[in-house]
């Protein structure tokens, strides 16, 4: 789903304002005051209007910026930093220049998802040298090391001294790159502070005061599984809609996929803390919901509601009818589905369901038995589009969107004509096409990448082309 990452970067929606005190810092979106009001505040700050000069260093809460790459779950994952950070007493800055801390939440789904990122850390370097003040906790107690727990009390203020730092701005790298390269992102890139893998983000606030107490860098990687905790609803980007992780990490293995080795293994969380959190948004003015998780088709999990009805575990579709009865909300949909795990009884609930976006993505990938097994894709071509037509059939003015690949190794002229003629079929709302890419870890990095770089971009443009042809001829009618 790399192409759907369409919300705003959280950060835009924050003031960015500076010499406000901790109490009058906003818990929430909702709290933030318009930029003229918190002006005010500035003035009454530095202005003194007792007219006594005060002869200590002026303060500030140190300002974030988090640009977010890859799917929707990192943009969600980077909107549950910005809650963390700002709960704590962070303040979201509008752009890298402003920060002082630079976050960049990153996606290792393609070499050039990557190869992106490391050009974006490279242009940090500009920043540095402009900078003269120095970042610290306030604290002094706190710096001993070993009161963690009252570090991670602590609220984080920038000194402006009078001397002259040489302060660099600090950087991180977290979301599924961290977890790829751990700490030889180090290697890849000296101006890397702080490294915290996916699973690992609910240690972003203690990971950022080790590492200003200390001045080390500092690595957060390796845990298996979020803490509910992780999951507030402190920042949200959008205005009207919210995307609420229902699943994470993936079992199926794709040959070709990162995505296990950097999200881990599948887990569901609850359904009762899933609708708690969806109920939360909903009182915050939410009234459109995307539910999300690498493979949400597996969704199972407890209800505390279900024991009570002598069921013990809920599947996907039971998710579904839950969701569909909170008050106030008033759509959802979710991403993303496995064409083996979909069949005719997900389809029919999203039909019955009025709350339930007639919107289905199913990636394909190949349109080519070989290659689809190659895949470790579970599914032949056969199933695929019986699958597509029950689910166009069932839910009426579906759309129908994919996600396709070309240039996996060993793909010839014949397997990429399958795919095409696959599209031809099906006939999808809209399709990404990705020109496969090789991926550590993956099983298929064994296997030579060997359909040439200008044929994989042939094949890409023949299908991207293909479908803004159809795409054009269904809009004119
Ligand atoms: N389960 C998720 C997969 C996320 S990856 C989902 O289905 O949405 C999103 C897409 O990236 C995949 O569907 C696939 O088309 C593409 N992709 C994954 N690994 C790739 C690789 N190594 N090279 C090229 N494209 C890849
Ligand atoms: Fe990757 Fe396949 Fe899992 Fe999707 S289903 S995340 S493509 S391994
Ligand atoms: Fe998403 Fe990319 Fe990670 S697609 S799960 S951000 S590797």
């Amino acid at each position: 789903m790399s192409k759907v990452n369409s919300r705003k970067d959280p950060s835009g929606r924050m003031d960015t304002d500076e010499d406000v005190s901790a109490k009058h810092l906003p818990q929430s979106v909702s709290d933030l005051p318009v930029k003229s009001g918190h002006r005010s505040l500035r003035g009454q700050v530095d202005e003194n209007p007792c007219g006594i000069v005060l002869n200590a260093p002026r303060t500030r809460h140190p300002k974030v910026f988090i640009k977010t790459f890859g799917c929707q779950m990192n943009a969600r994952d980077s909107e549950l930093v910005a809650g963390m950070l700002i709960k704590k007493g962070y303040r979201l800055g509008e752009s890298a220049e402003e920060a002082d801390i630079v976050l960049f939440n990153t996606c290792s789904v393609r070499q050039k998802a990557e190869d992106k990122v490391w050009s974006e850390i490279g242009k940090i370097k500009t920043y540095c040298q402009f900078q003269n003040y120095k970042l610290q906790i306030t604290n002094d107690k706190l710096k001993d090391k070993n009161k963690k727990q009252k570090i991670s009390n602590s609220s984080p203020v920038i000194y402006h001294s009078n001397q002259t730092h040489n302060k660099k701005t600090i950087v991180g790298l977290i979301g599924c790159m961290a977890e790829n390269y751990q700490k030889e992102a180090f290697k890849k890139s000296p101006l890397i502070d702080i490294v915290v893998g996916p699973n690992n983000i609910g240690s972003i606030t203690n990971v950022l005061d080790d590492f200003l107490i200390t001045r080390k860098r500092q690595v957060a990687v390796g845990r298996k599984q979020r803490r509910e905790g992780v999951y507030n609803t402190e920042f949200i980007s959008g205005k009207n809609h919210a995307n609420v992780i229902i699943m994470e990490g993936c079992n199926n293995f794709c040959s070709y996929c990162i995505v296990p080795y950097v999200r881990g293994r599948e887990r569901s969380r609850s359904a009762d803390a899933i609708i708690e959190e969806i109920k939360g948004l909903v009182q915050k003015g939410i009234k459109e919901i995307t539910l999300l998780g690498q493979n949400v088709n597996s969704y199972t999990a407890h209800s505390s509601g279900l024991r009570a009805h002598g069921r013990n575990k809920l599947a996907f579709t039971d998710l579904l009818k839950i969701v569909n009865e909170i008050e106030g909300l008033e759509s959802f949909d979710f991403v993303t589905s496995h064409p083996k795990d979909a069949n005719t009884k997900l389809f029919k609930t999203m039909a019955e369901l009025p709350k339930c976006g007639k919107f289905l993505h199913l990636p394909v990938q190949s349109g080519s038995d070989r290659i689809l097994k190659l895949m470790n894709r579970g599914y032949t071509r056969k199933h695929y589009i019986k699958l597509a037509k029950q689910a166009k059939e069932i839910i009426p003015k579906l759309r129908l969107t994919t996600d396709g690949m070309v240039g996996f190794p060993s793909e010839t002229e014949k397997d990429f004509e399958d795919t095409f003629d696959l599209m031809k079929q099906v006939e999808f709302s809209a399709a990404y096409i990705f020109k496969y890419s090789s991926r550590p870890h993956t099983k298929a990095m064994q296997m030579p990448d060997d359909v040439l770089l200008e044929v994989k971009k042939e094949r890409n443009r023949v299908l991207l082309n293909f479908q803004k042809q159809l795409h054009k001829r269904k809009n004119r009618g």
